[in-house]
């Protein structure tokens, strides 16, 4: 089924000043309630790797990897639009491999859209893929995908180029674009100065809509937790909670009660 929310309903959004909710999804359960609460696009990041992998970089997640999550998420989400995220090398060395990567979250997965980090270097790459037919997200600023370039996750302050890959990745054709790691005015004067809409993170209140790892918001994995990030639930807690109490009930024969019984 065709989602609710569109390439064309996000830019109409942008024009009408109403603010795009944008959150990560890697699965069935988590895609569903984000779709019930409003959620305008749910992006499969490749996030994947940090947030439920287990791993300390975005760099080792799999195209197939990425399918897989997608079209469990695609499943869950009847109004929100399904953009999925191309993986570190899926779309870096070729051209012609990348049209068939991003085409396969279309064709393989049920996505609308997909995303890809880098500004003016992948604009030709956009190009490609929007002529395609492919709705492409761009992504700039801190982008994870070049952690060991940037030298580790830091914020991104160069103004000159952050506007130049704007202007370059809506030039290409990109339906929209994610700044990341990117102090707030410069977000709120690139988010001016394209027609495009602007997802930031980590990157202030001015740009047209907001995205964040559902993993992060929710309080569901332990550790940092980023100044970026606002905890909206403390899931593991309660996860916690629940499971030491599984663990006591059964050793102490607490659980199965009569009622559980047949
Ligand atoms: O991979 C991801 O989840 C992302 C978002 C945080 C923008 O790129």
């Amino acid at each position: 089924m065709a989602s609710a929310v569109t390439t064309k309903k996000l830019l109409d959004m942008k024009k009408k000043g109403e603010k795009i909710t944008v959150l990560t999804a890697y699965d069935h359960p988590f895609a569903q309630m984000a779709d019930e609460a409003g959620v305008n696009v749910l992006l499969v990041g490749d996030s994947l790797g940090m947030a439920v992998q287990g791993e300390a970089t975005t760099l080792g997640v799999t195209m197939d990897e990425m399918i897989y999550h997608t079209r469990i998420v695609a499943k869950g989400a009847r109004t929100a639009m399904v953009v999925g995220d191309m993986p570190f090398m899926s779309y870096q060395s070729a051209r012609s491999e990348a049209l068939i990567n991003a085409g396969r979250f279309l064709k393989e997965a049920g996505a609308s859209g997909v995303k890809l980090e880098g500004g003016a270097l992948v604009a030709d790459t956009i190009a490609a893929m929007t002529q395609a037919g492919i709705p492409v997200m761009a992504h700039i600023g801190l982008t994870p995908q070049s952690v060991h370039q940037m030298g580790g996750f830091r914020v991104q302050r160069d103004r000159e180029r952050l506007m130049e890959d704007a202007r370059r990745v809506e030039s290409a054709g990109a339906f929209s674009v994610v700044l990341e790691g990117i102090p707030a005015d410069i977000s709120a004067a690139i988010t001016k100065s394209i027609s495009i809409p602007t997802i930031g993170i980590g990157a202030g209140p001015d740009c047209d809509g907001q995205v964040l790892v559902i993993h992060d918001m929710l309080g569901l994995n332990g550790g940092h937790v980023p100044k970026f990030v606002k905890q909206y639930a403390q899931l593991r807690q309660n996860a916690m909670d629940g499971l030491r109490a599984y663990v006591e009930e059964v050793a102490s024969g607490a659980f199965p009660s009569e009622e559980h019984c047949y």
